[in-house]
C-alpha cells in the first residue's frame, strides 16, 4: 500500500480547480481495498473515481482513496441476456464501447458520459431517455465500517432520477467494488425518441428503423460533442444542477406566465419536471463570467472553470445562479454535483 502525501488533484478531477490531498492512496486490487479500509477505518476519506461529478470547495483535501479496480467478466448467459461484472475503476465510456463490440446492448444512449463504472449507480447516470438502473442487476460493495462485502440487488438501491440510496440513505457507507449489468443479446429495441437522436441518425445517412445500437451510440456522441464542453479544454462537471420538479399547479401557473417554458413528465405523476438550463438562460445568466468561473455559453446548466477559478469561486457562482432563478421563478435548483 503506497501512501502519498500532498498529492495534486488538479488533473484527477474534471473541474480542474486547485486541490491538494494530504494523503492519497490508489488501489488496483480488492485485497488493497480491504487493507486501506482497515488502515482508515473510522476516519473520514473521499472515494474518488474519475472525478467528473465533484467540486472541491477548499484547496486542501484530507484523505483520498482512488479506486482503480479493472476488468470485466461475464458471469451468466441465456439466449437473450448476459450478466457481466465490471470493476469500479473501468472507464464508463470504454465499457459502453466494449459492451457494444461484444454484441451486448442497452448502454448505447449512455455513451461518452465521463467517469468510471463504480460511480454509475451513485447518481443513476442517465442521458437521452435511458438511465443506468434499467441495466443494473446488482452492485457489489464493501461496508466501510465493518469491511464486509455485500451484493445489493437493484430493487434495494432506491434508484431515482439522478439519485440512489448510495447518494442518500447510505451516503459514505459503502465502497462500490463492481457493478453487475444485465444486457441484451441480439435484437433489442433501440431508444431513438429522445431529443435530436432521430435527426442525427438522418444526418448520418440512416434511420431509427435501420440503425443499430452502435449507430445510436455514435449519434449520441455527436450530439454530446456539439453541446457539452470537453473537460480537457474547459473545466466542468456536466450539469451542475438537477432538473427540478414542481407540483402540477405551480407548473401550470409558470406556463401561463412563460408559455415557451419546457415541461416534462416527472417520476412522481403529481409533479412536473422543468429544464434548469432554460430557467438559467431566461434568468439572463447564460455565458456570464466572474473571473474564471462562468456559466457555459452553449449549455447554461453547465458551470465552467476557464482556467484559474477556485472551487469556492465556482460555488459562489452556483449560489448566485440558484438565487437569481429562485427570485425570478420561485424554483429552487438542487446541485447535482457533489460538493466536497
Ligand atoms: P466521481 O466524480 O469520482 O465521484 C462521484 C461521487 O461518487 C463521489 O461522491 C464519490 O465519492 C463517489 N464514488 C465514486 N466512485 C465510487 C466508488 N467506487 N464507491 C463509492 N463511491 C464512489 N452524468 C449523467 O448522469 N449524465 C450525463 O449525461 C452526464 N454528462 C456529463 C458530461 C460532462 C462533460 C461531465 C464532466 C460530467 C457528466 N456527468 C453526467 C456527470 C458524471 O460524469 C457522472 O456523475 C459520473 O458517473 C461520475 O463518475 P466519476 O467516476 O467521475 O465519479
Ligand atoms: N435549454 C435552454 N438553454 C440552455 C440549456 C438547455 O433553453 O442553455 C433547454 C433546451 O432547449 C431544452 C431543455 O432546456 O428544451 C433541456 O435541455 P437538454 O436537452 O440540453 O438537456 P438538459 O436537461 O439540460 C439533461 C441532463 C444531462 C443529459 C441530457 C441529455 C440533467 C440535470 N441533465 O440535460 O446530463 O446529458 O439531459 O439527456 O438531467 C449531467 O447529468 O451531468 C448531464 C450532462
Amino acid at each position: 500500500m503506497l501512501i502519498q502525501n500532498q498529492v495534486d488533484l488538479k488533473d484527477k478531477h474534471t473541474f480542474s480547480t486547485p486541490a491538494i490531498a494530504q494523503e492519497f492512496i490508489e488501489v488496483v486490487e480488492l485485497s488493497q481495498v480491504e487493507e486501506v479500509l482497515r488502515y482508515w477505518q473510522n476516519k473520514p476519506y473521499l472515494i474518488l473515481g474519475g472525478g467528473s461529478n465533484l467540486l472541491f470547495l477548499n484547496s486542501t483535501v484530507g484523505r483520498v482513496l482512488k479506486v482503480n479496480l479493472q476488468g470485466w467478466t461475464p458471469v451468466a448467459e441465456t439466449s437473450q441476456h448476459v450478466w457481466i461484472d465490471v470493476a469500479a475503476g473501468v472507464s464508463w465510456h470504454d465499457w459502453v464501447i466494449q459492451s457494444l463490440e461484444q454484441g451486448w446492448y442497452g448502454l448505447e444512449n449512455l455513451a461518452l458520459i465521463p467517469g468510471n463504472v463504480g460511480a454509475s449507480p451513485m447518481q443513476n447516470i442517465g442521458a437521452y431517455g435511458v438511465e443506468v438502473r434499467e441495466y443494473i442487476d446488482s452492485v457489489e460493495v464493501i461496508d466501510r465500517t465493518t469491511i464486509q462485502m455485500h451484493r445489493i440487488e437493484n430493487k434495494d438501491c432506491s434508484f431515482a432520477y439522478r439519485s440512489s440510496a448510495f447518494k442518500t440513505l447510505w451516503k459514505n457507507k459503502y465502497l462500490i467494488c463492481s457493478v453487475r449489468f444485465k444486457l441484451c443479446k441480439g435484437k433489442h429495441a433501440l431508444r431513438t425518441e429522445y431529443g435530436a437522436i432521430r435527426e442525427e441518425l438522418t444526418k448520418m445517412g440512416t434511420t431509427p428503423e435501420l440503425a443499430g445500437a452502435r449507430e445510436v451510440a455514435e449519434a449520441v456522441m455527436s450530439i454530446r460533442r456539439s453541446k457539452l464542453p470537453d473537460p480537457k479544454e474547459i473545466g466542468n462537471a456536466g450539469s451542475f444542477f438537477k432538473n427540478p420538479s414542481v407540483p402540477m399547479h405551480i407548473a401550470q401557473a409558470l406556463l401561463k406566465d412563460h408559455p415557451t417554458m419546457p415541461q416534462y413528465p416527472s417520476e412522481n405523476k403529481d409533479m412536473v419536471k422543468l429544464a434548469a438550463g432554460w430557467l438559467i438562460e431566461q434568468a439572463g445568466l447564460k455565458g456570464i463570467r466572474f473571473g474564471d468561473a462562468g456559466v457555459h455559453s452553449k449549455q447554461a446548466l453547465v458551470l465552467v472553470n476557464y482556467g484559474q477559478a477556485s472551487g469556492a469561486e465556482i460555488w459562489n457562482l452556483a449560489l448566485r445562479v440558484q438565487e437569481k432563478v429562485r427570485a425570478q421563478f420561485g424554483v429552487v435548483l438542487e446541485p447535482e454535483v457533489n460538493a466536497i
